[in-house]
């Protein structure tokens, strides 16, 4: 791949104090911060704007899910906020993907919409009670291909889905994957992990990066480190 991997930084911190002072330990090192559901509960667009304002590009993961009429106008209500990446869950259907893609246009020239496929925490079992008959992997690759048909221009995926959705999806796609460790960091609980170079070598456009990087005693040296090993790889 020509393009270099990005790293997006798990901003997954309680309170928006917690955020900000975080962010200034890793400022002029990092370029991107995913704020999810919790800090996104918690403080709404102000803590989006506020991050942005320190200069950091968004990547939105609230994983919307709902008829399309509703979650067109929340793409909509997004307008005027510096959101670049946002996330939806392709389960919802084509019709729904197709709305959202309408609205990203008219809310926002930058905002691109990841699909998220199935969750990591569903195992086959689990798929099984809620109705769906394949394996994850099938299932993974059918949602992929209906939500690029459906205008994506990218998904959120585990390390393990990145050679066959690179495949399947050609290498316009983005492909945002989580689950990236660097060699000798702690697992905390993931536990199919990859590191940097290895996700960029199996066709990631960004990896997303939590702990190894919150926890880390220079938050900064951390990106550094990482981000030299996705331009090595
Ligand atoms: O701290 P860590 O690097 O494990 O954080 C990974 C981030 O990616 C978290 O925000 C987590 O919610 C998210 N994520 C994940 N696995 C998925 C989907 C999202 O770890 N399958």
């Amino acid at each position: 791949m020509a393009k270099t991997t990005e790293v997006i930084l798990a901003l997954d911190v309680p309170t928006q104090q917690d955020a900000l002072a975080f962010l200034e330990r890793t400022r002029g090192e990092l370029t991107w911060v995913k704020i999810g559901l919790q800090l996104f509960t918690r403080h709404g667009p102000d803590i989006v704007k506020a991050v942005a304002d320190m200069g950091y590009k968004i990547f939105l993961d609230l994983k919307l899910h709902d008829i399309p009429n509703t979650v067109s106008s929340a793409v909509k209500s997004l307008k005027g906020l510096p959101v670049e990446l946002l996330t939806l869950h392709t389960v919802g259907g084509a019709e729904m993907m197709r709305w959202a893609v309408e609205a990203a246009k008219e809310t926002n020239p930058d905002l691109k919409l990841l699909g998220v496929t199935v969750l990591t925490s569903m195992d086959d079992a689990q798929l099984r009670e809620t109705g769906v008959p394949t394996g994850a992997p099938e299932q993974v690759e059918r949602l992929a291909r209906l939500g690029q048909a459906s205008g994506l221009p990218g998904f959120v995926c585990s390390p393990l889905e990145l050679p066959s959705l690179r495949k399947i999806l050609g290498d316009d796609s983005l492909l945002v994957t989580p689950g990236v460790r660097p060699a000798g960091a702690d697992l905390d609980e993931q536990k199919r992990v990859m590191t940097p170079r290895q996700a960029a070598q199996a066709g990631a456009s960004h990896i997303v990066v939590g702990r190894p990087i919150l926890k880390a005693p220079d938050p900064a040296q951390a990106v550094r480190a990482i981000a030299q090993e996705l331009r090595d790889a």
